[in-house]
C-alpha cells in the first residue's frame, strides 16, 4: 500500500509558507492505519525494546498501538503542564514557534531500552528534546521512528547520535 498518498498536504497551515502534513486522512483509512502500525511492528518485534515513548499529540497515535502490539510499556512525552507528577522538561524550537516538552521522572527505569516514535520528523527539534529528556532520566535510546520524514528540512543533522527509521522519506 502506498502510505505516502494517504497523507494530505495543506498549504499555509498553521502559518503562511508552511506545508502542513495532515495524517488524519491516513488515520481514517483503517487499512492504511493498520499497515502503518504493522510496518513498525515488523521492524521492532525482534529488537530489544522495553518502552515506547510517543510524543504529544500525533506521536500517541502511532506509539500507543505499537506498544500494545509489541507488549511493551507506553510512555507519553507531553506538552507543558499536562503531566501531574514530577517531571523533567526541555524547551525546543519548532518549524513554527517554540514549545516545552515534559516527561515524568519515574517514567522508566535506569538502563531501559527506549524507542521514541512520532508521526513526523521535520526540523528535528521535538524529537531531540525528547531524546534529551530520556537520557536525563536514564533511558537507553534504541532508535527514533517516524511515519514521515521531511528530509529537505535536515532534521537528521542534529540527530547524528541516533539511529533513525522513517517509513516515508520526502526529499
Ligand atoms: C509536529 C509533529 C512532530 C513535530 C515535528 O507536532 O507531530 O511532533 O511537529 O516537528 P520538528 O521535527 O520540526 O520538531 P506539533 O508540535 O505540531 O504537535 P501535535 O502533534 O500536538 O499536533
Amino acid at each position: 500500500m502506498n502510505l505516502e498518498e494517504k497523507i494530505r498536504t495543506i498549504k499555509d497551515f498553521p502559518k503562511e509558507g508552511i506545508e502542513f502534513k495532515d495524517i488524519t486522512t491516513l488515520l481514517k483509512d483503517p487499512e492504511a492505519y493498520q499497515a502503518t502500525i504493522q510496518k513498525f511492528v515488523e521492524r521492532y518485534q525482534d529488537q530489544e525494546i522495553d518502552v515506547v515513548v510517543g510524543i504529544e499529540a500525533r506521536g500517541f497515535l502511532v506509539g500507543a498501538p505499537l506498544a500494545l502490539e509489541l507488549g511493551k510499556s507506553f510512555v507519553p512525552a507531553r506538552k507543558e503542564g499536562k503531566l501531574p507528577a514530577e517531571v523533567v522538561r526541555a524547551e525546543y524550537d519548532l518549524e513554527y514557534g517554540s514549545n516545552i516538552l515534559e516527561i515524568h521522572k519515574d517514567a522508566l527505569e535506569e538502563g531501559q531500552k527506549v524507542l521514541i516514535i512520532d508521526d513526523l520528523l521535520a526540523t528535528g527539534g521535538t524529537v531531540k528534546a525528547t531524546a534529551d529528556l530520556i537520557q536525563e532520566i536514564g533511558g537507553e535510546i534504541v532508535e527514533l521512528a517516524f511515519l514521515l520524514e521531511l528530509g529537505f528540512l535536515g532534521g537528521r543533522d542534529q540527530l547524528v547520535d541516533y539511529d533513525i527509521y522513517s517509513i516515508i522519506i520526502e526529499d
